[in-house]
């Protein structure tokens, strides 16, 4: 496993989730730490719960204060604490569209429903006068507009016939502590699953037109063309004769590009075994912030110098417009 993740979380109230957090990072092998808890009331409780275990804490009251300049200040609490990600665990102001647009992918919320069901306030009063059969959590991405991110991950809770708000509330909260710290560690883990990253690559190979998937020297591969006269124009590896990299591999023009791109950018780029030498590039996918709109236009490189005349045709003319 790689590097841990280093999160913030952000609490408005009594913390219980960020506690599940906490103490779930304290187990082996979570792929996160949490290294700041913050929030915008000084009395929090779960602040001193915080502090108690030895977590950095800062609180900072929003009161007479602009939105952006309360998220500046948050925001630089985050990255004095050195976090990558942002988790959300009852932190009840909305962040600004610009914040939240800085941090696209890295801000993590829970959200007591079965999202897209009941959005904002009191959940569980309208799962219960709705005639429901379960309420429930959802964790979800967090993007400028409210509870509409991408759902990660949702945990049910069947409603009872006497369920008040109040009882079932406690129950949502208690698949709450369970699921939260599961997500997050699913989600801070997939940058660095294989099964995950080969979907990524598979997606984008298989859009373009007339490809198919192929094994090639026992990994997955990527042809255009024909069954009879297709040829490769990716591959993918999973830490491959040795190599520490999970990478998609791809056609550069030849030799002079490739080990220019791999001087310039090793963080990116490396000259893959065998593959290497007759011109291919590996961009490692297994690192932090991989720009996946350049694995897309390195495979559509890729697939134009080996697609027959025919299909690049086409392409040139779609472009066009
Ligand atoms: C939870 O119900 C969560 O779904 C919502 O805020 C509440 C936070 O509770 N976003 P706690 O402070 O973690 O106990």
């Amino acid at each position: 496993m790689a590097e841990k993740a280093k999160i913030a979380i952000f609490i408005s109230g009594g913390g219980t989730n960020m506690a599940a957090l906490l103490y779930a990072s304290r187990l082996e092998n979570s792929p996160y730490d949490v290294v700041l808890v913050a929030s915008n009331k000084v009395d929090a409780g779960g602040l001193e719960l915080a502090a108690l275990e030895g977590v950095a804490t800062f609180a900072q009251s929003h009161k007479g204060m602009t939105r952006e300049d309360h998220d500046a200040v948050m925001e630089e609490a985050v990255v004095d604490a050195g976090a990558d990600t942002i988790v959300l665990a009852g932190y009840m102001r909305i962040l600004s569209d610009e914040f939240v647009a800085r941090w696209e992918g890295r801000i993590i919320n829970i959200h007591p429903s079965l999202l897209p069901k009941y959005k904002g306030l009191q959940t569980h009063k309208r799962a219960i006068e709705a005639g429901d059969s379960h309420g429930g959590a959802s964790v979800h991405l967090v993007v400028p507009e409210l509870d509409a991110g991408e759902v990660l991950a949702q945990a049910q809770v069947a409603i009872a016939t006497d369920d008040t708000p109040e009882t079932l509330g406690e129950r949502v909260k208690l698949a709450e502590h369970q699921l939260y710290p599961r997500a997050v560690a699913d989600y801070l883990s997939r940058d660095y699953d294989a099964d995950y990253l080969l979907d990524r690559v598979r997606n984008l190979a298989l859009a373009l037109p007339e490809t198919s998937e192929r094994e090639s020297h026992g990994a997955p591969g990527f042809r255009v063309g024909s069954e009879k006269s297709g040829k490769f124009f990716a591959h993918f590896n999973n830490q491959h004769h040795g190599s520490e990299h999970i990478a998609a591999l791809v056609k550069t023009s030849g030799m002079d590009e490739l080990m220019n791109l791999v001087e310039a950018q090793p963080e990116i780029y490396f000259k893959p075994a065998y593959y290497g030498a007759s011109g291919w590039v590996g961009i490692i996918l297994n690192r932090p912030g991989v720009d996946w709109d350049n694995v897309g236009d390195w495979l559509t490189r890729s697939w134009r110098s080996v697609a027959p005349a025919r299909l690049t045709k086409l392409q040139d003319a779609a472009d066009m417009f």
